[in-house]
């Protein structure tokens, strides 16, 4: 186990102007058909932690303690994953396994984690407002489980420090190949103005636009500062043609009313809500493990890698 949490007693208590996250985890993660059938995408383990985790970690290391998860129909394998296990914790004690009892301890006493349902997956912008009462008048982070960064400081953390400097809503962004633009939320970006390294005013947000269409190719990813205003925001805006409040129209509306900024985050982002990328993901993680990673480059080694899904 890496001692990812180590530090997160002494970084819990400074938590500062940022003190929720909100994990959106309703989703149906149709990507990940048939493994997402009966399991939450959210619970898919990446050499042996659930992805969720690796999320809630960083926000712990981050010094943002109170967690809330939007959840839906078949996500009750999230809620057990973080509630205390008594049994598990006795046996574990009884048979004087102190090291596996310390891991499975650590992450339900870093964090405080509440949780909401979303009745029906009505998109990203719906599920953030549904935790309008929980986060109440106060600035949240909120985090795509999906987006494991690999970063230092963490990447919520390099948010967070853009967030006190700029005193504005800050939306995590990367620069993809403009192949995949059409994937996501892109931006339009102010560039005769000086907000420091990696900071953009965004002028213009757009949802999945054909290549030719993007205004850029920063992309949005997986993680944002928003302020409360975008509570209103995301009420005042309509559905999309599938039904459902995306949450780039509820920043777009944002936009005619404050300031909106862009990070440009230092580490290495895996989208693992997808295949391709969770196996990137899976092998990137086991090779930074101190404990597999010599046998694991071993057996890659081995691999004959000419072999195709033809032969
Ligand atoms: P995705 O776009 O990845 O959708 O959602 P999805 O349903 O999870 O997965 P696919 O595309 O069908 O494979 C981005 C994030 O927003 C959450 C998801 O759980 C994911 O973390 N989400 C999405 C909700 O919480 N509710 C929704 O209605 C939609």
């Amino acid at each position: 186990m890496p001692p990812i949490l180590s530090q997160c007693d002494t970084i819990a208590g400074m938590s500062g102007s940022i003190r929720k996250a909100v994990f959106p985890a309703a989703g149906l993660g149709t990507r990940f058909l048939p493994a997402t059938k009966a399991q939450p995408k959210e619970m898919l383990v990446l050499v042996d932690k659930p992805v969720i985790q690796y999320g809630v970690e960083e926000a712990a290391l981050s010094g943002v303690s109170n967690i809330i998860i939007v959840t839906g129909r078949g996500k009750n394998a999230i809620e057990d994953h973080f509630d205390v296990n008594v049994e598990l914790e006795s046996f574990l004690e009884q048979r004087g396994k102190s090291e596996q009892l310390e891991q499975i301890r650590h992450i339900t006493e870093s964090v405080n984690v509440a949780y909401v349902r979303q009745g029906e997956p009505l998109g990203l912008g719906h599920a953030v407002l549904v935790t309008k009462n929980l986060v109440g008048d106060e600035p949240f982070a909120v985090i795509l489980g999906d987006d494991v960064i690999d970063a230092t400081p963490p990447a919520l953390r390099q948010m967070i420090d853009v967030f006190e400097r700029v005193k504005g809503p800050v939306l995590a962004v990367e620069r993809v190949p403009w192949e995949e633009v059409s994937n996501y939320g892109v931006v339009a970006i102010d560039e005769t103005e000086d907000h420091g390294p990696r900071v953009h005013r965004v002028k213009d947000l757009v949802e999945k636009p054909a290549r030719d269409a993007a205004p850029s190719n920063l992309a949005i990813i997986g993680r944002y500062i928003l302020t409360p205003d975008i509570f209103p925001a995301l009420e005042a805006t309509a559905r999309d043609r599938t039904g459902e409040i995306q949450l780039t129209n509820g920043l777009r509306h944002l936009l005619t009313q404050r300031p909106v900024y862009v990070y440009e985050i230092d580490g290495v982002r895996h989208d693992t809500g997808n295949k391709l990328g969770f196996l990137k993901a899976l092998v990137y993680f086991a090779l930074r493990r101190p404990d597999l990673a010599d046998p694991f480059r071993r057996y890659l080694e081995t691999l004959d890698l000419k072999i195709g899904a033809n032969t």
